[in-house]
């Protein structure tokens, strides 16, 4: 739509939104604001006569298409007010066909993509009614402990902002209201992702920059991409419970930005504002809540209860409830939920249909991160020639499950949908290759190794032993957080014991989180780091296993050597006395008596390397690309320019491949103390073997703007580094300077 045929909707919208708000009486008001649990399946006497009597505005859970029209009817032909239902459901990574975890579509580094399975989840579960999803997640996951990592876009602020605005585009599209389309959902704000120790709904301590520069930016990305409404967190900051944070929900998203959605709670938080101690009972968490911005209420009814008796006591006013009933309502019309016909759809044919599982095997390929391919008898192991194999070992708890590859929250996930890693392989090795399987144990979490010599005859005598190990989905995803992200189980026994025999083995990991996988990671031949990849595993990992395209995947985080590193990310601070190759020191090299200060005195641990296992932004490709030395076009950039940066990228091996180009800068002296790396861009660029392409990045200076000692967000003058780069842990750099 242009501008002003925008402009000219917004106003009639507006009216009529106006009109609507001055039909309801004051319960009717209020009921708009209430989200309850719908039956599963059937319609409860008890919730018909709910939203007959106009108490319900929206209906969590309920995806059978027909019960969804029927509920839509009671709302629009037998209450008074006639107003359809919301529908909400958590549609995070896929409805019936499941893609990978957000934190494995990250991986991709593909908006497009990104966009392309959110569209599909949205006409997934639209066909069933659902006219609202809970996603995206842009909560910046830092702590691989907590299980939640899973469900967002990783550790980088840019990387989040760009994924996310994409996932909002996909479920939304230009007209939110059109065919196949759901209102998105920015969530959680604010900060959940700095839960303390990796532990779910702990309190978070984050700094007022931090919050500034961090953890709001994808939450303003999504703002700006026009994401419908917005979930607060469960957690607080600075002891505010996010759910009745004013600040943040009045003054950041709506006044700073403008936000003219709804805000919904998070499931029960308003009624554990309690809980937090923040309030004394639940009307008083209503009351907060209300006056914080909380449009709508999932779960508890605290509003329900107590919102009537709040106006008329006053602590409420007309115009505060009206405001919070318009977000509701504006959410409605923009939806077109107005303008609908309650039946129930005639099909639901594409659900899990041969095209979208075709986006989820390629989506599930662009996630999959190759993160080790050593050479083998002259030649890397990977990609494996199919006619030179005579025998596969397939070993592991995770080969052949097609449940557990999907990941967490798959509530519409279709298992029969799903295709093994060992189905794919029987369907792709010729007849004069044999596959032979054992599970090696019974779960990830078993420490039962009856298997274990089973598993060592099959690779014994195979050319490659190719071992699926992980996590279940259930060790991962909300309230599922881990102290400590190893292996589980006796999974790092079943590896060695396979590696000992000698046959080349292809590691490939499942998982949710990212996992320290030091004790492992460079005994095997090759290590695919493949995130819960949804119902096409299979077939995604046996195109990269063969070539039949080469692995693009680039981690969205920092994986660390063990759990004592985290939180271990890129984007640190340099502090005062950074380590150094020259200053670290292992415990084992200290003699006894060592004088105090004979260590150095820098900022390390005794017991492991500083450096991650793998830094953010890896993974390998089966080909090298050489990069030159970036280049600036101007050294000297005024406030209000851009800087124009250049490097060359050469595809020096066989193979075609995509390479994520990536722009790191560094503002060496800041008002505050600046990380030592930022992403500022990244491209993606399909090199033929043998090309060579100059990579241009024009970065405006404001994009450098950061929140200041005066907590202003501003850009300042002086140096910076650039890189670009193929991840996070390269040298090489330009410099520029940034002017008034
Ligand atoms: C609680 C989770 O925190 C949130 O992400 C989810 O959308 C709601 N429950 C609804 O299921």
């Amino acid at each position: 739509m242009a501008h002003d045929e925008q402009t000219v909707a917004d106003t009639a919208a507006e009216s009529r939104l106006d009109h609507l708000l001055r039909s309801l009486t004051v319960r009717e008001k209020i009921g708009q604001l209430q989200q309850v649990q719908g039956g599963g399946g059937h319609v409860p006497q008890e919730l018909a006569h709910a939203i007959r009597d106009g108490r319900v505005g929206s209906v969590i859970n309920e995806v059978d298409a027909a019960t969804v029209a029927q509920l839509q009817a009671i709302a629009v032909h037998e209450s008074r007010a006639g107003i359809p239902l919301l529908i909400g459901r958590d549609v995070i990574h896929g409805f019936a066909t499941v893609f990978p975890i957000p934190l494995g579509m990250a991986s991709s580094w593909n908006p497009t993509a990104v966009e392309r399975a959110s569209q599909i989840a949205a006409r997934e579960a639209a066909s069933r009614g659902v006219n609202w999803t809970f996603a995206p997640m842009l909560d910046i996951g830092r702590d691989p402990r907590w299980g939640r990592v899973a469900e967002g876009f990783g550790e980088d602020p840019w990387l989040t902002s760009v994924l996310g605005a994409a996932a909002v585009r996909g479920f939304q599209g230009n007209d939110v209201s059109a065919p196949g389309r759901v209102a998105a959902c920015a969530k959680h704000f604010v900060g959940y992702g700095a839960s303390e120790s990796g532990r779910d709904y702990n309190t978070t301590n984050i700094a007022p920059r931090e919050l500034q520069d961090v953890h709001l930016p994808p939450f303003e990305a999504a703002v700006r991409a026009g994401v419908a409404s917005v979930m607060t967190s469960f957690s607080d900051i600075d002891g505010i419970p996010a759910t009745a944070n004013r600040e943040l929900l009045q003054g950041v998203l709506r006044e700073s930005w403008h936000f003219d959605g709804m805000v919904v709670s998070d499931w029960d938080s308003i009624r554990q504002l309690s809980v937090h101690g923040l309030t004394s009972d639940d009307r008083e968490s209503a009351l907060q809540a209300a006056q914080a911005g909380v449009d709508m209420e999932m779960a508890s009814t605290t509003y329900a209860v107590h919102l009537e008796s709040l106006l008329e006591a006053g602590a409420i006013s007309m115009d505060q409830l009206d405001a919070m009933v318009s977000n509701v309502l504006r959410l409605k019309l923009r939806l077109g939920l107005f303008d609908r016909a309650w039946e129930a759809p005639a099909s639901t044919d594409v659900v899990g249909c041969a095209e979208h599982l075709e986006a989820a095997r390629e989506i599930a390929r662009e996630s999959i991160v190759l993160l080790t391919n050593t050479q083998h008898r002259g030649d890397y192991l990977l990609p494996l020639s199919p006619s030179a194999l005579r025998r596969v070992a397939l070993i592991g708890p995770l080969a052949d499950d097609a449940y557990e590859q999907m990941g967490t929250w798959v509530f519409d996930g279709d298992p029969s949908l799903s295709r093994t890693v060992r189905q794919a392989l029987a369907a792709a090795l010729p007849a004069t290759a044999t596959l032979e399987y054992v599970r090696g144990l019974p779960t990830t979490r078993s420490l039962d190794s009856a298997e274990f010599a089973a598993a060592v005859a099959c690779a014994r005598d195979a050319d490659v032993a190719i071992v699926v190990v992980g996590e279940e989905a259930i060790l991962s995803g909300e309230a599922h957080c881990r102290a400590d992200v190893t292996l589980p189980g006796a999974q790092e026994a079943l590896i060695e014991a396979v590696v000992a025999t000698g046959t080349p083995v292809v590691l490939v990991v499942m998982a949710g989180r990212p996992l320290a996988l030091e004790r492992v990671a460079h005994t095997v031949q090759a290590l695919f780091y493949a995130w819960h990849p949804g119902s096409m595993a299979g077939p995604a990992l046996v195109d990269l296993l063969f070539g039949v395209v080469s692995p693009s995947g680039r981690l969205p985080v920092t994986l660390p050597r063990t759990s004592g590193q985290i939180p271990i990310y890129y984007a640190h601070k340099h502090t005062g006395k950074p380590a150094s190759p020259e200053t670290i020191v292992s415990m084992h090299d200290i003699h006894p008596r060592a004088p105090q200060l004979s260590v150095g005195n820098t900022s390390f641990h005794l017991d492991v390397h500083p450096s991650p296992l793998f830094p953010f932004g890896y993974g390998l490709t089966y080909t090298w690309v050489h990069y030159d030395a970036p280049t600036v076009q101007r050294a000297e950039v005024p406030m209000h320019g851009s800087v124009e940066l250049n490097a060359t990228v050469s595809n020096r091996g066989a193979h075609p491949v995509t390479e994520v180009v990536q722009l790191y800068v560094r503002d060496v002296v800041g008002s505050v103390t600046r990380p030592v790396k930022e992403l500022k861009g990244f491209q993606r660029v399909t090199l033929a073997p043998g090309e060579r392409r100059t990579v241009h990045f024009t970065l405006p200076v404001q994009d450098l703007a950061f929140t200041n000692r005066d907590m202003q967000r501003r850009a300042e003058t002086g140096r910076f580094h650039a890189w670009i780069a193929p991840h996070a842990a390269t040298n090489e750099h330009v410099e520029f300077t940034v002017h008034q």
